[in-house]
C-alpha cells in the first residue's frame, strides 16, 4: 500500500459554521497521530458552534479567524497560509462556503483563503437534506468538482435538525482517508476515475421497484484497489448492500436517470469505469399512489422505456471522453463473442466479461471470473475473489497509463 503520507504535512483547514464543527476536534486529533500540522481557520459562525479554544488546544496553534489581524497582515498572513499548506480542507463545508467558493467570494478570512488559494481542496459538506437537494447547491458542487475540487461525503442518516437523509458530514475517519489518498504516493496519483457500483431501483409506485440481484462488491472492491493506488476515486452507487469503498468521493443514486445525471455532474475523467447493473429499462407509468389490487380487476401493466446507456453515452463522447472507457459485461452465453460485440457497439476501450449463468454465483457472491476484452483480443482471468480482480484491473490501468 502506498499510502497514509500525513507525517510532517501541512493541513489548513477551514471550520464552516454547522453543527458538524464538533466533528473536527476529533478530525484534528486523529490528524495530529497521524503526524500531519493543523493550522485551523474559523469562520464567525463557526465559532458558534465550538470554541477556538477548543481547536487551538487541540491543533497546537492559535485559530485564524479574523481578515485583517494587521500583524498577520504585515506578512499577507492569508496569502503566506495558503502557500504553507499542502492542502486545503474544509470541514464542516456549508452551504454558504461552497456558494462563496463556486462564485470566487472573499469577505472573511475563510472564504479570501480559499480564493487564494495554489493548492488541492477537499471539502466535507455537512447541511440539511434539503440545503444538500437545492439546485443552487447541486450546480455549485459541480462547478466546484469542475474547478478540480475532491469532496468526501455527504453521507445518508439522521441530522442534528431531525430530518433524514444526505447532508450530514463524513465522519472524521473517512475524511482522515480521503486527505490520506491525496498523498498517496501511488502509480495513480493525480488521476480522476469514475466508478459506477450496484444496482438501481426503477420505482412501480411508491413502496415497489424493480430491482436485480448486483451487491455492489466489485465496483466497491474496483474502487477501494485504485484509492489504493493512489487514484482520485468518485464512487456513484446505487442502493448496494456493499459497504462503501473509504477514502472515495460516495455519490448515491437509485435510478438509472439519476447515474446518469451523477455521472455528467461527476466533470472530466481519465478513466471510467462501469460496474454498475444499471436497469435497461425503466416504467414508463409509475403511479403517484400504492397500486391496490382488487378482485375481478385485470393485472396492472407496466409499460417500460429504455434507460440511456450510461456507457454508451460516455464512451462515446465526442469532447471530454475519459482516456480509457471500462464496461462490464455480464452474459450467460457465448461469454467472449458476445462481449466482443457489445465491446464494438458501446464504443468502450476494455470490457470485463462474466458469465453470470454459470454454476457460481458471481452475481451476490465473493468471487469472480472475468475475461478482458480489449482489442488486442480476449484474455481469461483465472477465479479470484472479487478483491483481486479488482487489483489486478487497478494494475493494468496504471501500466495502460504509463
Ligand atoms: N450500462 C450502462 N447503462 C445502461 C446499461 C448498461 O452504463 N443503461 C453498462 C453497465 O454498467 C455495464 C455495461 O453497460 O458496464 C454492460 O451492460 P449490459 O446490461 O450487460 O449490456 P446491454 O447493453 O444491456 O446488453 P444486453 O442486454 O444485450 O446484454
Amino acid at each position: 500500500m502506498w499510502g497514509a503520507m500525513l507525517a510532517g504535512k501541512n493541513i489548513l483547514l477551514i471550520i464552516g459554521g454547522g453543527i458538524a464543527a464538533y466533528k473536527v476536534l476529533e478530525l484534528i486529533r486523529l490528524l495530529g497521530k497521524s503526524g500531519a500540522k493543523v493550522v485551523p481557520v474559523m469562520t464567525k459562525a463557526a465559532e458558534e458552534f465550538v470554541t477556538p479554544l477548543s481547536v487551538s488546544a487541540l491543533a497546537g496553534v492559535p485559530v485564524r479567524s479574523a481578515l485583517f489581524n494587521l500583524e498577520d497582515e504585515a506578512e499577507m498572513g492569508h496569502i503566506q497560509l495558503t502557500r504553507d499548506a499542502d492542502i486545503v480542507v474544509v470541514a464542516p463545508a456549508t452551504a454558504d462556503l461552497i456558494a462563496k467558493m463556486a462564485n470566487g467570494l472573499a469577505n472573511d478570512m475563510a472564504s479570501t483563503l480559499l480564493i487564494a488559494r495554489n493548492k488541492q481542496v477537499l471539502l466535507a459538506p455537512a447541511m440539511n437534506v434539503a440545503m444538500w437537494g437545492n439546485a443552487a447547491t447541486t450546480r455549485n458542487v459541480a462547478t466546484l468538482r469542475e474547478d478540480g475540487c475532491a469532496f468526501v461525503g455527504p453521507d445518508e442518516g439522521d441530522m442534528a435538525c431531525g430530518e433524514f437523509g444526505y447532508g450530514r458530514m463524513a465522519e472524521p475517519d473517512a475524511i482522515l482517508a480521503a486527505i490520506e489518498a491525496r498523498f498517496s504516493e501511488g502509480p495513480l496519483r493525480g488521476k480522476r476515475i469514475l466508478v459506477t457500483s450496484g444496482p438501481t431501483h426503477e420505482p412501480i409506485d411508491p413502496v415497489r421497484y424493480i430491482a436485480n440481484r448486483s451487491s455492489g462488491l466489485q465496483g466497491a472492491e474496483i474502487a477501494r484497489a485504485l484509492v489504493a493506488l493512489g487514484a482520485e476515486v468518485d464512487f456513484v452507487t446505487g442502493p448496494a448492500e456493499a459497504a462503501r469503498p473509504e477514502g472515495a468521493n460516495v455519490i448515491e443514486v437509485e435510478t438509472a436517470l439519476e447515474m446518469a445525471a451523477a455521472v455528467e455532474a461527476a466533470g472530466k475523467q481519465d478513466v471510467a469505469i462501469f460496474a454498475a447493473a444499471v436497469a435497461d429499462w425503466r416504467v414508463a407509468n409509475t403511479s403517484e399512489s400504492k397500486m391496490k389490487k382488487s378482485a375481478g380487476r385485470a393485472f396492472p401493466e407496466l409499460e417500460l422505456i429504455e434507460n440511456p446507456d450510461i456507457l454508451a453515452t460516455v464512451s462515446q463522447r465526442s469532447t471530454g471522453r475519459p482516456s480509457l472507457v471500462i464496461g462490464f459485461a455480464a452474459e450467460t452465453n457465448d461469454v467472449i463473442e458476445n462481449a466482443t460485440a457489445k465491446r464494438l457497439r458501446k464504443g468502450c476501450d476494455w470490457i470485463l466479461a462474466n458469465d453470470v449463468g454459470g454454476e457460481r454465483a458471481v452475481m451476490g457472491g465473493p468471487d469472480n471470473q472475468v475475461v478482458l476484452i480489449s482489442e488486442k483480443g480476449a484474455e481469461k482471468w483465472p477465479w479470484m475473489s472479487k478483491k483481486q480482480v479488482a487489483e489486478a484491473l487497478a494494475l493494468r490501468i496504471s501500466e495502460a497509463l504509463t
